[in-house]
């Protein structure tokens, strides 16, 4: 890439890529500043060669809905991936690392699923495969976990990375709205996937969390071993106690190291109101983590949309274009990253926020309690609510921290009670 233009070749004109396409035209100048070189998207494949488009890119830019224009130019420096999904860009992305063009992608769920064979042919090939986009859209997280951050050995990471699931969880709180009305808000305001169960069932999430614990700790974390549970559930009436009790409830991604074993998931749960990340309200993204250095670090922004999204992805264009350096994709040296030392799900300290519907009646507290202690559950707070007299009353306890078997022990042996109304709710303090 010695030219003086750098020529792009972009598969996907939706959302990010118009943002991207946007931002070249826009900022050329700055960019020819920063880079010597300007960028031209030279090639663009999109499924419908027929669609209305809103961004118009320079009238000698093609049009194609045929991958090998953009695999078999010579000129092409650098693939763009925006398509998403996940067989189309796995062929595209192989097929372009082989055919020796560095690749830039905001897949985060190609990249949670197929990552690891991706990275080892873009190490075999000494080229490129950078994703800047693929985690929290504008934010630079992964930038930041691949270079500077990378003396830290980091000890944690906790993250708001669905902007659909905060906004949801954000309105809920603030408006006191239930959750399907919330969702066809979100939906309609454009912040949801395509399938919204992946943002609302904490998918989303996860793919996005793999893809920062291999930057964190350079080993791979499979999907299918992650804890993952959504915001579906969640209901207004667990909302309104938590703040009662000063809690805020967010759908997190949590990584904790200890002693060399890694705990990691996604899950609703509480934070105090006054902790920095039950303030990342809205549809905003935001990463708290601790680097055995640096100490905390947070950052901040929007994580969806077109030029916030494009403005990550056109960072990866620079970073490529500019340096004839070995590419760093994964931030560690090895070809394949090994698997991580996993903690056992059950095996996890945790806070629990627990509520039982329960029938109002002499010793059922009691009862309660007492499998709490059993079980080495201690008690930090606990209200009960009459609301109807004769109705089912809802018990909350808020306990000391507990391991997770001994949690989820005294949930099965409460719940058989003949005074216990309804399943219990359960969720995390942290
Ligand atoms: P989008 O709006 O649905 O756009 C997808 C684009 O790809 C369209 O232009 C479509 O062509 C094209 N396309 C899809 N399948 C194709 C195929 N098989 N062959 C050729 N072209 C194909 O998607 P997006 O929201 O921009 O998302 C793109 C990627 O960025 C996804 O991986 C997503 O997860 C990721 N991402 C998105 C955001 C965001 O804010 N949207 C944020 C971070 C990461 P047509 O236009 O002809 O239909
Ligand atoms: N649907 C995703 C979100 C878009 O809501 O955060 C960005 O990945």
């Amino acid at each position: 890439m010695k030219d003086s233009v750098i020529h792009l070749g972009l598969a996907g004109l939706g959302t990010v890529g118009s943002g991207l396409v946007k931002i070249i035209q826009e900022n050329s100048d700055w960019i020819t500043r920063r880079l010597g070189k300007t960028l031209k998207v030279k090639t663009i494949m999109v499924r419908d060669l027929d669609k209305p488009r809103n961004v118009h890119p320079s009238p000698d830019t093609h049009f194609t809905t045929n991958m090998d224009e953009l695999l078999h130019d010579p000129d092409i420096d650098i693939v763009v991936e925006l398509a998403g999904g996940i067989d189309f860009p796995r062929q595209l992305i192989t097929r372009a690392l082989s055919a020796g063009k560095s690749v830039v992608t905001a897949n985060k769920a190609l990249l949670a699923e197929h990552g690891p064979e991706l990275f080892e042919l873009a190490a075999q090939k000494n080229l490129g495969l950078y994703y800047e986009a693929s985690v929290a859209g504008g934010i630079p997280i992964i930038q930041t976990l691949k270079e500077s951050l990378a003396g830290n050995k980091i000890k944690s990471i906790t993250g708001i990375l669905n902007g659909t699931a905060n906004f949801i969880m954000s309105e809920m709180s603030e408006k006191g709205e239930d959750f399907a009305a919330v969702l066809a808000k979100a939906q309609a305001k454009g912040y949801a996937e395509a399938d919204p169960t992946l943002d609302i069932e904490g998918i989303d999430a996860a793919h996005k969390l793999v893809i920062l614990i291999r930057l964190a700790y350079g080993l791979d974390f499979p999907m299918d071993r992650l804890t993952i549970n959504g915001i579906s559930q969640v209901e207004q009436f667990d909302i309104a106690l938590a703040q009662e009790f000063g809690y805020r409830i967010k759908l997190l991604a949590q990584v904790r190291e200890k002693s060399g074993l890694l705990h990691a998931g996604v899950y609703p749960a509480l934070l105090r109101q006054d902790h920095i990340l039950a303030k990342v309200d809205g549809p905003f993204n935001s990463i708290l983590l601790d680097g055995n250095a640096v100490g905390p670090v947070m950052l901040y922004g929007q994580g969806a949309g077109d030029l916030p999204t494009g403005s990550a992805v056109l960072a990866d264009i620079l970073a490529l274009s500019r340096t004839d350096c070995p590419p760093n994709n994964t931030g560690f040296l090895e070809t394949r990253l090994p698997l991580a030392d996993i903690l056992a799900p059950e095996l996890t300290v945790f806070r629990h926020y627990f509520r039982f519907t329960v029938v109002d009646r002499p010793g059922v507290m009691a009862s309660i309690a007492g499998v709490l202690g059993e079980y080495n559950i201690s008690i930090a707070q606990v209200v009960q609510r009459q609301y109807a007299p004769d109705a089912g009353v809802p018990i909350v306890f808020l306990t000391h921290s507990a391991q997770m078997k001994n949690a989820m022990a005294a949930l099965d042996t409460i719940k058989e009670f003949s005074f216990v109304l309804a399943p219990p709710v359960h969720y995390r303090i942290i």
